[in-house]
């Protein structure tokens, strides 16, 4: 399965001092959790960017902004995320007093 995840800024709350629109935030969320929800699921999925073809071929209204492009299946064997290396946190976080 995939699934196209589109921003309607005219649905989403503005900044008022910047006015920067939220709504690819908004939609940021709502994939991430959907990521975690396919991952308890015992799915596989991946997060693709490259989506301009597939926003031709779906003819999408100009209103919906296409964000996140996500895979989703089974896996041919479990996913074990604890195999894979990882950044240690010191290198992701930054701490500020
Ligand atoms: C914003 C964003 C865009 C991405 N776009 C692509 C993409 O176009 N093609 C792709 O193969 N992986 C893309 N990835 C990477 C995968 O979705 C995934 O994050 C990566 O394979 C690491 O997976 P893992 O954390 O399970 O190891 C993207 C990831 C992010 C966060």
């Amino acid at each position: 399965m995939v699934i196209l995840a589109c921003a309607d800024a005219s649905q989403a709350w503005t900044r008022r001092w910047d006015n920067i629109n939220y709504s690819w935030v908004d939609v940021a969320i709502a994939v991430t959790d959907m990521l975690a929800a396919a991952t308890a699921e015992g799915l596989g999925s991946c997060w693709v960017a490259a989506f301009d073809p597939v926003r031709r071929r779906l003819q999408l209204p100009p209103h919906l902004y296409p964000v996140a492009l996500v895979t989703l299946g089974y896996p041919p064997t479990p996913l074990i995320h604890e195999d894979k290396p990882r950044k240690p946190q010191t290198e992701l976080f930054e701490y500020r007093g």
